[in-house]
Parts: C-alpha cells; structure tokens; sequence
C-alpha cells in the first residue's frame, strides 16, 4: 500500500479552516469540494491512458486521453457524497458507483446499508472518497468489495487520516496495489474512535446531525 501525504500550503490553510469548530456548514461544504480537487490531482498521477494523435490548428500531435473502461468513482455515502462534485470536476469522464456504509459508534465496525455498483469491476481502476479514515474498518470494507468484484486497483483520498487506521489497512490490504491519498495524518484517534486533532464528524459538519 502506497501512502500519499499532501505537503501543500493551500491543502494546510484549508484544512486549518475545515477543522475549526466555528466553521458553517456551507463553508465546510465548499472547502471540502476545493480540497479534493486538489487531493485529486495527485491521486490520479496513475490513471490509465491511451495515446491519441489529434490536429491542432497548425499540425498532427500526440496527446493523452483516459482510456477504457473508464475509471469508476465511488463515494463512501454519506460523508463521502461531499467529495463527489470536486473529483468528477477532474475527472468528468469517470463513472460513479455508490457505497453506503455507516460505522457503529459503539463497536466501531461498520455495516454497509447501500449498493450500486456495476457487478463486473474487471480491469476498472476505482477512486475511493471517504474524508475520514479513523480506524479504517470502513475504507477497508469498501476496498475489500472493490477487489472481490474484480477491481485491478483502488485510490482512495480521504481528508484525514489516523496512523492506527493507516496500520490497519496496510494489514488488510495487502498484496494488493492500493494508493492511499491524504490531506493530512492526524496524531492518534481518542478512545470514541475521533481522529485527533481531527474535525470532529464530518457527515454532521457536512450534512448536520441526523
Ligand atoms: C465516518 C467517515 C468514515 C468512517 C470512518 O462515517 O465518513 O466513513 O466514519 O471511520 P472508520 O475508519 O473508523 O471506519 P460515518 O460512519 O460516521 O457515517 P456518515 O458518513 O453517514 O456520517
Ligand atoms: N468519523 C468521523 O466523521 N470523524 C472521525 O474523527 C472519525 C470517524
């Protein structure tokens, strides 16, 4: 498992902003949607592509477009739904699959409630968006679903992270090619199962409390 640490002062000041309890729910909303724009870029260093020969105005040139199948985008519903518009802003050509998972906050262990996905993944490069990876049962389930229905590889940009959730998914994932992609690893996670110092739960910074 590769692990990508975003070391940018833009991603740094909007995180600072993200994480600050004072902020709104619609600043929140926009700041999240600029971060993974920006996460995006380099999680899709990798995408498959294919070269094409086009006519500029002046002469034939080689250039690049996304190859086929195209690459599947699947937000972790529902936190992850504040990731989606950012990265199809980058990659409008992908296809998006959806997964709703929601972790007990007793056990800790998440249960999936939501499915629509293509059966077939065979040969399709799939882009993971959850902003938090805590203890990673979550985005280890959702990749773990990826690779059983044929996935050839997974990236996964999350907003923060904890170095246990990390540990955790290098266990679960391994001998398989996954791409981890951050804004920032946090400390710790506290004894709820929050990454510290973290931004405290994002679907409800996002969405509000359910
Ligand atoms: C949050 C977050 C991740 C998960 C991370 O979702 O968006 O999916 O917790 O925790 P883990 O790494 O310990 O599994 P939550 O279950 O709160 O659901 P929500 O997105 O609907 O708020
Ligand atoms: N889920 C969140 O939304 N925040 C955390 O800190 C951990 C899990």
């Amino acid at each position: 498992m590769r692990v990508h640490v975003a070391d940018h002062p833009l991603i740094t000041h909007k995180l600072t902003v993200l994480r600050d309890e004072r902020t709104p729910s619609p600043v929140f909303r926009a700041l999240t949607e600029e971060l993974v724009t920006l996460l995006a870029y380099e999680a899709t260093r990798n995408v498959r592509t294919e070269t094409v020969t086009i006519q500029t105005p002046v002469t034939r040139t080689e250039g690049l477009e996304i190859s086929r199948p195209r690459p599947l985008v699947v937000p972790i519903l529902r936190a992850g739904l504040g990731m989606l518009d950012g990265m199809v802003k980058l990659l409008p050509t992908a296809e998006v699959g959806f997964l709703g998972m929601v972790r007990n906050e007793e056990t800790l262990e998440p249960t999936t409630y939501a499915e629509r996905l293509p059966d077939d993944l065979s040969d399709r490069q799939c882009f993971v968006l959850d902003p938090m990876l805590a203890t990673g049962g979550s985005l280890g389930a959702a990749i773990e679903f990826l690779f059983d229905r044929g996935a050839v590889d997974v990236t996964a940009i999350c907003l923060l992270a904890a170095p246990e959730g990390i540990a955790a998914l290098e266990k679960a994932t391994e001998g398989r090619d996954v791409t981890i992609v951050l804004g920032a690893l946090d400390e710790r996670l506290d004894e709820n199962g929050y990454i510290v110092p973290g931004l405290g739960d994002a679907g409800d910074r996002l969405y509000g409390l359910v």
